[in-house]
């Protein structure tokens, strides 16, 4: 399962992909400016910045879907990656169920297709429709089609994007169990602020280039970062910063901005 690392592992982490110095440019502009960044086995990089600050094109990049103008992208060799887009349309006269839809492109076995819907918390939906679908499920079933690899990195663009705020949380939190059991990387877009940063454990900064990066707790701090996001979210750091090393059943204070909504609940 684990890919050949791009370095030996004798300080612990494997490095699973490394960006060098990439710039990338569309429609004749910079979109991405001088970036460099190296991904670790079993961590969760969360990227914030501002719309149009070229998250999405970070993320393309990192799957292949972009072809930088400078710079490198090196990843582990035998690397699987998985990928939940920023959106996904389908067409809503289109009779497909989730099963289907996870054998497109690529014919896949029911056994695989059933083992990632489980593990996405989407068990119960193999024969619903995809039209049918609430906003929390279609996400699920999307997590289910990008761990149908095996991923060792878990790409996730705005993946509670339209998901109200305990879905979102439960969305995360699920991440983060996925992370735990498969142990690959994930690395994630999000405008929720304060639940990605405590969920993490780096921040990348990005307008264009890297602002600043970071454990959450120093990317809150940084002058660069407050200046894009004003100074709100450090109070709530404080109240969501965890380890990732908890059981979520017992531990206080590990439910990600659920715990004021009661009883613990996914979206439907
Ligand atoms: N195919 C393209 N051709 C030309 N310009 C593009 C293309 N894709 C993205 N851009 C531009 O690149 C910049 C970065 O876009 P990107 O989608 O990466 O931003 P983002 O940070 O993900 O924004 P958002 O928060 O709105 O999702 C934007 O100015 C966008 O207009
Ligand atoms: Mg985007």
């Amino acid at each position: 399962m684990t890919p050949k690392p791009l370095t030996s592992a004798e300080n612990k982490t494997t490095v699973l992909t490394r960006i060098t110095d990439m710039t990338v440019r569309l429609g004749g502009r910079v979109v991405l400016d001088r970036i460099s960044l190296t991904l670790h086995a079993g961590q969760i990089t969360t990227i914030v910045g501002p719309n149009g600050s070229g998250k999405s094109t970070l993320l393309r990049s990192l799957i292949g879907a972009v072809t930088p103008e400078k710079g490198r992208i090196e990843h582990a060799p035998g690397l699987r990656v998985g990928y939940v887009p920023q959106r996904l349309h389908i067409d809503p006269t289109l009779p497909l169920t989730v099963e289907r839809f996870l054998s497109l492109p690529t014919r896949v076995p029911a056994s695989v297709a059933r083992a990632a819907l489980n593990e996405a918390g989407a068990g119960d939906l193999t024969n619903r429709q995809m039209s049918a679908l609430s906003g929390g499920q279609f996400q699920r079933v999307l997590l289910a089609r990008a761990l149908l690899c095996k991923p060792h990195i878990l790409i996730l663009d705005e993946a509670t994007q339209g998901l109200d705020q305990p879905g979102s949380a439960a969305f995360y939190r699920r991440i983060e169990e996925v992370r735990a059991r498969l142990g690959c990387a994930v690395v994630m877009v999000s405008h929720e602020l304060h639940v990605v940063m405590a969920a993490s454990d780096r921040v990348i900064c990005l307008n264009g280039h890297v602002c600043c990066e970071g454990a959450p707790e120093q990317v809150a701090q940084a002058a660069e970062y407050r200046a894009l996001f004003g100074t709100g979210t450090q109070g709530a750091l404080a109240l969501y910063r965890h380890e990732h090393s908890h059981s979520h059943d017992h531990a206080p204070g590990c439910d990600h901005g659920h715990a004021e909504q009661g009883t613990p609940h996914d979206s439907a």
